[in-house]
C-alpha cells in the first residue's frame, strides 16, 4: 500500500473514499466536519440527526456518491470523547476504516486528520494503523482477502509547514507498521514450516537486506558453550536448535554507553515434552516463539530508524517434543551460567532457553535486558487477553518500558517479582527448581526464575503469552499474530540514551 501525503483541500481528494472521524458529543459536526457538511450539502448533519453519526468509538457512518467534492464516498468513524482521544484511539480508527472499505472492495482512500491532529504524531499514528490493519493472516489461501486489496492512500488536512516532519513520521510509522507485520508472519507461521532452523535463516535473510550483523550458533556450538538448558529442551526434538544473535551498532560508540539486549523466547512448537499438553488447542502452540519474533521485528526496524543506542537480539529457539530422548521430570540439567536446574516439569521450557539466552546476552556485553516470552499461562488467568505481564528488578528501567508501552499505544500492566517468589522455587537437590512447590501466582514464579539469570543487571520481562494472539479479529486488526510489544521496545530503544 503506498501511502502519500496530500496537500489538496478535501473537496479535491479525488480516491474513492475520503475517511475522517467524529467525536461523541451533542452535535458531533464541528469545526473540519461542518466545512465537509457544507461541501456535501448538509448529508452528514442529516446522517447526525437519524442517529445514525453519532460519533460513538469505531461506529461506521458511510455516504455513497456525495455531491460538491471529488471522492466517491465520505465514512465518518467514531472517535469517542474527545477528552479520551489520544494517539492510540486515532491509530485504532485508522485501522478500523481501512478493513470497513477493504472489505467493501475500495482500493483508494484518502484520510482526512481533524483540525487538532495536523502533526507528526498524528500522520505516524495513521500510518502505522493503516498499515497493521492491511495485514491479512491468509498466507496458505489460495483465494486471498488481498484480491480486495488497498493499493494507496492519501494522508490529508496536515498543516503545510513543515512537510518535511510529517513526511518524516509517515516513513517511520512505515517502517514501525511493517516490521510489527513481518513478526506477525513469524508468528502465524505453522511448526512444519518455521523450524528453528528455518527461522534462523528468515532471520539471517532480514539481517542481511537490513544490513545487521548476524550470527547463528548451531548445536555444535550451543554445546560448546555448555548452554545445558536449551539442549535440554532440544535434545527431544529431531530438529536441531539454533542461537540466533543479531546486532545493531550506531554510527557512533563511546566507551560506558548502554548495551540493549532483547532475549526472546522462540519454542517453534510445544507440545509439552514428556509433561505432554492436552490435544485441545495443542495447535496454537506454533506461537510459542512469538517472543523470538518481536526481537527480530524490532531489530529490523531499528536497522532504518537508526538509534544511537547498540542493540543485540538474542533468539534460543528450538522445539520442546517428547521422545526417546526427550529429558524427563527430575532430571538436573547445569546451565550456562553454572547454576544447577532441577526440571520437575518439562512443559516449563521457555524459561530454561532464556536462562541460557540471558546468560549469553551478558556474556555479549549488554548493559540491559528485555526479555519477551510466551511464558505462562498464569499471565492470561491474571491479565486476560488484554494487557502484557511487566515484571522487573530494576524501578526505573521498568517505569521506562512502561512509559514506551503507553507512547506506543500498547497495554502493559506492572506484576510483582520478589524474593517471596523465588523462595516458592527452591530446589531439594539443586540451586533452583523450574516450577513452583506452591499453588497460584504462576506467572511471578516464572519471572522470579529468570530474575535469577538476570541478577543484579537491569532487567525487564515480558510475559506476552495473552496478547500475543488474536483469537478474534478486531475491527482494526486480522485474526491471530498481533505483533504485540514491537513497538514498545522500538521506542525504548530509540528514547535511550548512548
Ligand atoms: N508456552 C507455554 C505458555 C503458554 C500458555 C503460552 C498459553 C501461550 C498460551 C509455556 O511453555 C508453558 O507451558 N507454561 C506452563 C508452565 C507450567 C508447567 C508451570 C503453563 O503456563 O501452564
Ligand atoms: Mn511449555
Ligand atoms: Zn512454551
Amino acid at each position: 500500500m503506498q501511502i502519500t501525503l496530500d496537500a489538496r483541500p478535501f473537496a479535491k481528494l479525488d480516491s474513492q473514499a475520503l475517511v475522517t472521524y467524529a467525536f461523541e458529543q451533542d452535535d458531533p459536526i464541528q469545526s473540519a466536519l461542518s466545512e465537509l457538511d457544507a461541501a456535501v450539502g448538509g448529508a452528514l448533519g442529516k446522517l447526525a440527526k437519524s442517529g445514525e453519526l453519532t460519533g460513538k468509538s469505531l461506529e461506521m457512518a458511510l455516504l455513497h456518491f456525495p455531491a460538491g467534492i471529488a471522492a466517491e464516498r465520505v465514512l465518518v468513524v467514531g472517535a469517542g470523547k474527545r477528552n479520551k482521544f489520544t494517539t492510540v484511539e486515532l491509530r485504532r480508527l485508522a485501522g478500523a476504516a481501512l478493513r470497513y472499505l477493504k472489505s467493501r472492495s475500495v482500493k483508494r482512500l484518502a484520510f482526512l486528520v481533524r483540525e487538532d491532529d495536523r502533526n507528526a504524531a498524528a500522520a505516524q499514528a495513521v500510518t502505522e494503523g493503516l498499515l497493521i490493519a492491511d495485514f491479512e493472516s491468509d498466507k496458505y489461501k489460495t483465494e486471498k482477502k488481498n484480491d480486495k486489496e488497498i493499493e494507496s492512500a492519501l494522508l490529508a488536512g496536515f498543516a503545510s509547514a513543515p512537510a518535511a516532519g510529517t513526511e518524516a513520521a509517515i516513513s517511520r510509522g512505515r517502517i514501525i507498521a511493517l516490521s510489527q507485520n513481518f513478526t506477525r508472519d513469524l508468528v502465524n507461521e505453522p511448526s512444519n514450516r518455521l523450524t528453528p532452523t528455518m527461522l534462523a535463516d528468515r532471520a539471517q535473510s532480514m539481517a542481511r537486506e537490513a544490513g545487521l550483523a548476524v550470527d547463528i550458533l548451531d548445536e555444535k556450538r550451543i554445546t560448546d558453550l555448555k548452554m545445558g538448558a536449551i539442549l535440554s529442551v532440544a535434545q527431544g526434538s529431531a530438529e536441531p536448535p539454533r542461537l540466533i544473535v543479531v546486532t545493531y551498532t550506531p554510527p557512533e560508540t563511546r566507551p560506558g554507553a548502554p548495551v540493549i539486549g532483547l532475549v526472546g523466547k522462540a519454542i517453534t512448537f510445544d507440545t509439552g515434552g514428556i509433561s505432554i499438553k492436552p490435544a485441545e488447542g495443542m495447535e496454537k502452540m506454533k506461537y510459542d516463539m512469538a517472543g523470538g519474533a518481536t526481537m527480530l521485528g524490532v531489530m529490523r526496524a531499528i536497522a532504518a530508524l537508526k538509534p544511537a543506542v547498540k542493540v543485540i537480539a538474542v533468539v534460543p529457539a528450538t522445539e520442546n517434543m517428547p521422545g526417546g530422548r526427550a529429558q524427563k521430570p527430575g532430571d538436573v540439567q547445569i546451565a550456562m551460567s553454572g547454576k544447577s536446574i532441577e526440571v520437575l516439569n518439562t512443559d516449563a521450557e521457555g524459561r530454561l532457553v532464556l536462562a541460557d539466552g540471558i546468560a549469553y546476552a551478558k556474556q555479549l556485553g549488554c548493559t540491559h535486558l528485555v526479555d519477551a516470552a510466551t511464558l505462562t499461562g498464569a499471565i492470561v488467568v491474571a491479565l486476560a487477553n488484554v494487557n502484557v505481564g511487566v515484571f522487573g528488578n530494576n524501578t526505573a528501567f521498568t517505569e521506562r518500558v512502561l512509559a514506551s508501552a503507553r507512547a506506543a499505544g500498547e497495554k502493559m500492566w506492572p506484576m510483582p517479582v520478589d524474593d517471596d517468589y523465588r523462595e516458592m522455587i527452591k530446589s531439594s537437590i539443586a540451586d533452583i527448581q523450574n516450577i513452583s512447590n506452591f499453588k497460584g501466582g504462576g506467572a511471578s514464579t516464572a519471572a522470579a526464575f529468570l530474575r535469577e539469570f538476570a541478577q543484579d543487571m537491569p532487567w525487564v520481562h515480558l510475559d506476552i503469552a495473552g496478547t500475543a494472539w488474536l483469537d478474534d479479529a478486531k475491527p482494526w486488526a486480522a485474526k491471530g499474530a498481533s505483533g504485540v510489544a514491537v513497538r514498545t521496545l522500538v521506542d525504548l530503544v530509540m528514547n535511550t540514551k548512548a
